[in-house]
């Protein structure tokens, strides 16, 4: 067992080649989120695996400026839930934390598999439902875009995009998110 090596080697890459994408690999991303655990196992996760050339094609239309990038994707995944799907505990809603889980299960079992596996919030949940006819009360959370990770730095990047394909963006040290035995408010 290596989850530790998924979880280092994972990274946001915006350069990208063409992957294959097959129906065995569509079943294996899909069983790594239905094996997931989830809040009385409602599983309220909803995925549409995009890799027909067509659709994908119609799918640019669905991106922010700035994610220009993501054209380059050979599948795009759509991730979708709503409330209902899951627990509902008071005010806590857990539909967005087990599509959350159950969605990074996806994208280490991608990364194990060679991957490039980069969610995005920047595209247009509207036109998503449209293209790949979603139902309107669904919410499209991310999409998670998929392809191989080319060492040739594509043209449409910003300074920033390309530092960031360079170098790992920096991380909070532990001592910001990761607290021993009771919170304990940081000195600035
Ligand atoms: C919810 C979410 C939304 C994101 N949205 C975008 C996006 O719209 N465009 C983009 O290029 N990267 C996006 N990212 C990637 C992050 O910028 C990236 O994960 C972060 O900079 C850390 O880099 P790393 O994943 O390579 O370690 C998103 C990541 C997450 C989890």
């Amino acid at each position: 067992m290596d989850v530790k090596e998924a979880i280092k080697k994972r990274r946001a890459y915006r350069s990208l080649m063409p992957a294959e994408i097959t129906e065995q690999l569509i079943d294996d991303l899909a069983e790594s989120a239905q094996l997931f655990c989830s809040c009385f196992n409602n599983q309220p996760w909803r995925y549409v695996f995009v890799y027909d050339k067509d659709m994908l094609q119609k799918m640019h239309a669905a991106l922010s400026s700035g994610n220009e990038w993501a054209r380059a994707a050979s599948m795009i995944i759509a991730v979708f839930s709503k409330p209902d799907l899951d627990c509902l505990i008071r005010d806590r809603e857990y539909y967005f934390f087990d599509t959350g889980m159950a969605t990074a299960a996806i994208i280490l079992r991608a990364t194990e598999l060679g991957l490039v596996a980069h969610p995005i919030a920047g595209f247009s949940p509207k036109k998503t439902r449209e293209i790949l006819g979603i139902p309107e009360d669904m919410e499209v959370i991310t999409l998670v875009i998929v392809g191989r990770h080319s060492d040739s730095i594509s043209p449409v990047l910003s300074e920033k995009q390309i530092a960031a394909e360079k170098q790992r963006p920096s991380r909070l040290p532990f001592p910001a998110f990761a607290y021993r035995n009771r919170f304990q408010i940081q000195d600035e």
